[in-house]
């Protein structure tokens, strides 16, 4: 795993350390439960002591085509990026899906975040096309401009 990075199931008591980078408590709250009855898949990576990213897989897939797991809510605390722990999350959902039979996964990724589009770019990831995502969160909602890009599962993960 780079640089020390463990990847396991997210449990009730990450959910302070996650919501310090990833401040969305419903949306943890609701994924775990998710989580827990199988829909969904929750994660996080763990650095030594510090819980340093989260990612979700909804099995049912994305807004293109519900054949592909959506890797989704992908998130590394700000001071851990760029030693690797994105990458080994990804590659470690893409094992998962392989595990499970699925040849591909999907994700969206907003048009404006050329950081993470570079990334997914690099790890092989083509561009299905793009997307407007109308989302709701409680009381809140919003349009996002989006990609939908697709990787092959088993690629990804051996890489
Ligand atoms: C995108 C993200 C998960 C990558 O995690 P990471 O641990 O930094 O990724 P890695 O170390 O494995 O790979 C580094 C690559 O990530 C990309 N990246 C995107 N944002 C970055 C950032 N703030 N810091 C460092 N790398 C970033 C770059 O392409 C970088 O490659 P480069 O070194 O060639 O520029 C992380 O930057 C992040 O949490 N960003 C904010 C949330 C986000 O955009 N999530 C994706 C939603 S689709």
């Amino acid at each position: 795993m780079p640089d020390g990075f463990v990847i396991r199931d997210a449990v009730p008591g990450d959910r302070d350390a996650v919501l310090s980078f990833w401040p969305h408590p419903d949306r943890f709250d609701r994924r775990l439960a998710s989580s827990v009855s199988g829909e969904e898949s929750l994660l996080v990576a763990v650095h030594g002591d510090l819980t340093a990213g989260i990612v979700g897989i909804r099995w049912d897939g994305g807004c293109d085509d519900a054949a592909r797991p959506l890797l989704y809510a992908l998130e590394i605390r700000a001071e851990q990026r760029g030693r690797g722990g994105g990458t080994a999350l990804i590659r470690h959902v893409a094992g998962l899906v392989a595990d499970r039979g699925f040849a591909e996964l999907t994700l969206e990724v907003e048009v404006a975040n050329a950081g993470a589009i570079r990334l997914y770019h690099r790890l092989g990831f083509v561009t299905a096309g793009p997307h407007r995502h109308v989302w709701h969160s409680g009381k809140s909602c919003g349009i996002a401009d989006v990609l939908i890009m697709h990787g092959g599962a088993g690629d990804l993960a051996r890489r």
